[in-house]
């Protein structure tokens, strides 16, 4: 059995480690000729039970981008889970042909539990409302371009803080860098949850929680991270109707902020940034999406354990 690295949530990595796959992000950035067969003869399988553009393509892309090739599906009932095979023998089947996993999965754990059976590298692509580690090294690497360094940055992430997972791995991964503050904007109904608190309490992490997106965006936000009420994981669709358009981010209201503060999403938007905001330049959500194809590679890379290039 494989007893390497998976990527299942932030943690799994140092600092240390994390700025090793943001610097070679940047070093593919700046030359990604040079890394055009660094995967040559290498198999991802990329495994999604949950539908997906971004990460499934950025993932995509990554891996041919290294000269490597891709197998898996993005409708699992073309695969023998149709037929009633569990995760885990999922796991262990598919490890026998590709020497990297990626796996998006609705429930919770999914991934955690795929990375004991496999014997390869797994990486969790989002398994329910708990984690997206790969959008957090998006995120950090779209940080690091726009604000140089990660510290000292007043951080407001806006929206659905209970189900967004990409919330919860970008506010706890954030916490570890330096002089980190956060402003939870949400309705009372999709506050952070408890879980994502207690870790960052302990680290001395300053925050506070409202309701109000203007007052926060002129109380001088370095970044403003947005997010879309996730549909997906509402019980009640009168309650997901009621709460989706509690936010939207306006032209006017982007008057309100700082001349540097940039906006952030992980995307999909649905109605909470007007399209209007698109064309100022502090809206880097487009810009975003290409960073994550790019640390992906570096993530890739680093978990099948080849050196930089450079
Ligand atoms: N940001 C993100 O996870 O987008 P997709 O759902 O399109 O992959």
């Amino acid at each position: 059995m494989y007893s390497g690295k998976h990527l299942i949530q932030p943690s799994d990595f140092t600092i240390e480690e994390i700025n090793d796959i943001l610097s070679l992000a940047k070093h593919i950035i700046q030359n990604p000729k040079a890394y055009a067969d660094v995967c040559k003869g290498m198999v991802l399988a990329s495994l999604f039970y949950e539908p997906s553009t971004r990460t499934k393509f950025s993932f995509d892309t990554a891996m041919l981008r290294l000269g490597g090739q891709v197998i898996g599906f993005s409708d699992p009932t073309t695969s023998s889970t149709a037929k009633g095979e569990t995760v885990a023998d999922s796991a262990k089947t598919v490890s026998k042909y590709a020497d990297i996993i990626v796996v998006r999965h609705p429930k919770e754990g999914t991934a955690k539990l795929m990375s004991k059976f496999a014997d390869c590298p797994v990486i969790n692509a989002g398994d329910g409302g708990h984690q997206h580690p790969t959008q957090t090294l998006t995120d950090l690497l779209t940080i690091v371009n726009y604000k140089k360094e990660i510290k000292n940055l007043k951080v407001g992430v806006c929206g659905d803080l209970k189900f967004g997972r990409t919330i919860h791995s970008l506010v706890t991964c954030l916490s570890r860098f330096e002089n980190i503050e956060f402003v939870f904007i949400s309705p009372e109904e999709l506050k952070m949850p408890g879980y994502v608190k207690e870790e960052i309490e302990p680290l001395g992490i300053k925050y506070t929680e409202t309701d109000n997106l203007e007052q926060a965006m002129k109380d001088g936000l370095d970044i403003l991270y947005m997010s879309r009420v996730q549909r997906e994981r509402f019980i009640s669709e009168e309650e997901y109707l009621r709460l989706k358009d509690f936010f939207i981010l306006t032209k006017e209201k982007m008057a309100l902020a700082k001349k540097d503060m940039i906006v952030m999403h992980p995307l999909p938007r649905v109605n909470e940034i007007a399209t209007e905001v698109d064309s100022d330049p502090r809206a880097v959500y487009f810009e975003q999406v290409r960073f994550g194809m790019y640390v992906r590679m570096a993530l890739i890379m680093t978990l099948l354990g080849i050196k930089d290039v450079q």
